[in-house]
């Protein structure tokens, strides 16, 4: 259930945001942070708009929350023309028939080359609206705002937009970059603490990539974080996009390996996502969390790393209740033979070799290709284990 609605910052008194600009040229854009954005997202967002006219995609569940009308206020006060689309919460609306659907309203409406989509919601919604804004008539302008904690500090920053197939998840995309990116801290207040903790694996992995002394500040700032102080909200979100930015810029279509850092833990999460499928009963962030504290233990028994990160890392996840060991995401947990085999079938999949991103140390990943099979078979058989 979503925890107790707090009162909304008052617009007119709310501290200046945070800018965070993602470096990419052309089309380098800005990523606003802070409490009580979306009640000034027509003011921010005006200037950017080629046409006073915007399609805004969303789901049902935003609209109970009360958000998107707070966005569609705001932008019709700055004299902004709204048309609102939307869709079914959940990762099925990633599909070819819901996108379908939706590009073909679109078009009923009459879009024109200059209109902006504006994804308002998690990445489901991201995902899917911007590939719709990349396909549109052969692709017009697109806003994120991220309502999870998962889209504002991942999935609205860097690009990638797709749907999913009946082969794997987000097998069918786009890299299409947004003009922009607002974040109002204060929308996680509806957010239930379930996809809160999921969204706090992916913050945790930025530490455990590219930065110790956040890794070491989540370590006391994360209860604050998660119980929804705004200071904490503001610091973890706004590091972990410096870093998620940083990574794109270096690296934004996959090219030399280095934006790869970003799918640390995810080697383990996404052959755990694949077997229990994708019917909402594993969160992707928390099979990330369970794939975190894996790839930490796998960089021990290679020997790249002390095992005393890899436990610190778990005492931190465990500490907040988040899951850490495999049978955490289901009882019956995952045999090593199927995790290989679901392993083997990732996209990541290069010339046959699996690809992990280990660590030297909390701070410290680096891409592996050469991780030996029966190293990772060992591992996988010691956590397999039952209760
Ligand atoms: N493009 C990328 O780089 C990238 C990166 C990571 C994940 N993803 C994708 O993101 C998706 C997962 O995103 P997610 O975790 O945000 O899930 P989601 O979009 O399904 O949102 C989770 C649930 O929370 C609801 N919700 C959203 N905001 C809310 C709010 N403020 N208050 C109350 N309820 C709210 C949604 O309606 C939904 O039911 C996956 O499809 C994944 O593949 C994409
Ligand atoms: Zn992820």
């Amino acid at each position: 259930m979503p925890s107790e609605p707090r009162p909304l910052p008052d617009p007119d008194t709310a501290c200046e945001p945070r800018r965070i600009d993602v470096a990419l040229g052309k089309r380098s854009y800005p990523i606003w942070v802070g409490a009580g954005l979306l009640d000034r997202a027509g003011e921010r967002l005006g200037p950017l708009l080629a046409l006073p006219r915007v399609l805004l995609v969303t789901d049902e569940t935003l609209i109970a929350t009360g958000h998107v009308e707070r966005l569609e206020r705001s932008l019709t006060a700055a004299g902004i023309a709204l048309h609102r689309l939307v869709v079914p919460a959940g990762e099925r609306s990633k599909s070819m028939t819901v996108l379908g659907d939706l590009l073909e309203r679109m078009l009923a409406l009459g879009v024109e080359r200059k209109m902006t989509v504006i994804a308002l919601g998690g990445g489901v919604i991201g995902d899917l609206a911007g590939f719709a804004a990349a396909v549109l008539l052969r692709g017009v302008d697109f806003v994120q705002i991220p309502t999870t904690l998962l889209a504002q500090v991942d999935s609205a920053v860097g690009g990638k937009t797709g749907i999913n197939a009946r082969a794997g998840k987000n097998l069918i995309g786009a890299f299409h970059q947004p003009r922009a990116v607002l974040i109002d801290t204060s929308v996680l207040d509806t957010l239930p603490r379930r996809e809160l903790g999921a969204g706090y694996a992916e913050v945790v992995k930025y530490g455990c990539i590219l930065d110790l002394s956040f890794f070491e500040w989540l370590q006391t700032g994360a209860a604050g974080l998660l119980a929804g102080d705004e200071e904490a909200r503001v610091r973890a979100i706004c590091r972990s996009l410096e870093i998620k930015a940083e990574v794109v810029a270096q690296d934004e279509h996959e090219t030399t390996g280095h934006r790869a850092l970003l799918n640390f833990g995810h080697t383990f999460a996404h052959a755990y996502e694949n077997i229990a499928g994708y019917g909402g009963t594993l969160l992707h962030g928390e099979a990330v969390s369970v794939g975190t504290v894996q790839a930490a233990r796998l960089s021990a028994a290679l020997g790249h790393a002390p095992e005393g990160d890899a436990e610190r890392l778990r005492a931190h996840l465990d500490s907040l209740g988040m899951p850490t060991e495999p049978r955490h995401l289901r009882e019956e947990g995952f045999k090593a033979d199927a995790v290989l085999e679901a392993m083997s079938r990732d996209k990541k999949v290069e010339g046959g070799r699996l690809t992990f991103v280990l660590w030297r140390g909390i701070g410290r990943a680096f891409v592996d290709r050469t991780v030996p099979i029966d190293a990772l078979e060992a591992l996988l058989i010691e956590h397999d284990r039952v209760g």
